[in-house]
């Protein structure tokens, strides 16, 4: 059986200090995320549950969802990737790379109420490709669709991700199709202390 090399458990791994790096992603069955600037679904009962999950923690994103967005996420810490150094975001934090990004919400977290000990990534499909390796958690919401798109999120490598929890979620009021909750954890992860053994 090959074994996931064992990840390097350095600090140039560990982005953004002590906080743990979790990526929130709505992906469909065939990896599509996006079309045309916005998601080809309509999911409120997803967009609830991500609300509640990246309530006051930093939250980074492209810039591209930035614009999707039209505003900042109100109650998070919003960090937006650029390379354009002229851009300006009302109320959000600009940084110019994803190693600033982590940087940052790993300082402002100290002083944020409740003092989080995660960072939320949430898109698009340029920044999950590039957060994916450092990443320690993925939390997938996978949407019972098949769109066309133009972003895509990265493989989920069944050697380095196991799946944590799933739970599946009809269509409500407000969904445009079903989804499975699933959480992934990385199969080298080193067990927090204290956590139960076996
Ligand atoms: N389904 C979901 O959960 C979900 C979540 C979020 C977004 N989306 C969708 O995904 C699509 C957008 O994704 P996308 O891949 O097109 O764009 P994106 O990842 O949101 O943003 C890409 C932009 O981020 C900046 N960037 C990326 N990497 C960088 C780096 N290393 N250093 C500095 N800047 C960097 C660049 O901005 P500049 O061009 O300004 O330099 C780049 O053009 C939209 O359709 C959106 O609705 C879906």
């Amino acid at each position: 059986m090959n074994e996931p090399p064992p990840r390097d458990d350095s600090l140039a791994a560990r982005p953004a200090g002590s906080l743990r790096v979790v990526i929130h992603a709505a992906v469909a069955r065939n990896d599509v995320i996006g079309h045309e600037g916005g998601m080809p679904w309509q999911l409120a009962t997803d967009l609830r549950r991500f609300k509640a999950l990246t309530m006051g923690k930093p939250v980074i994103m492209g810039r591209r969802t930035f614009e999707s967005l039209g505003r900042t996420l109100p109650g998070r810490l919003n960090i937006v990737v650029t390379r354009d150094r002229s851009l300006a975001a009302g109320g959000a934090e600009i940084v110019y790379s994803l190693e600033d990004a982590f940087a940052l919400a790993a300082v402002r977290a100290r002083c944020m109420a409740g003092v989080p000990d995660e960072v939320c990534v949430i898109g698009g499909g340029m920044i999950y490709a590039q957060a994916i390796d450092v990443a320690d958690s993925l939390c997938i919401t996978h949407v019972e669709a098949r769109p066309n798109g133009d972003a895509w999120f990265p493989p989920i490598d069944p050697a380095v991700w196991k799946v944590e929890t799933t739970a599946h979620q009809p269509a409500g009021p407000g969904d445009s199709h079903a989804a499975v909750y699933t959480v992934y954890g990385r199969r080298d992860a080193v067990p927090e202390e204290g956590a139960a053994a076996g």
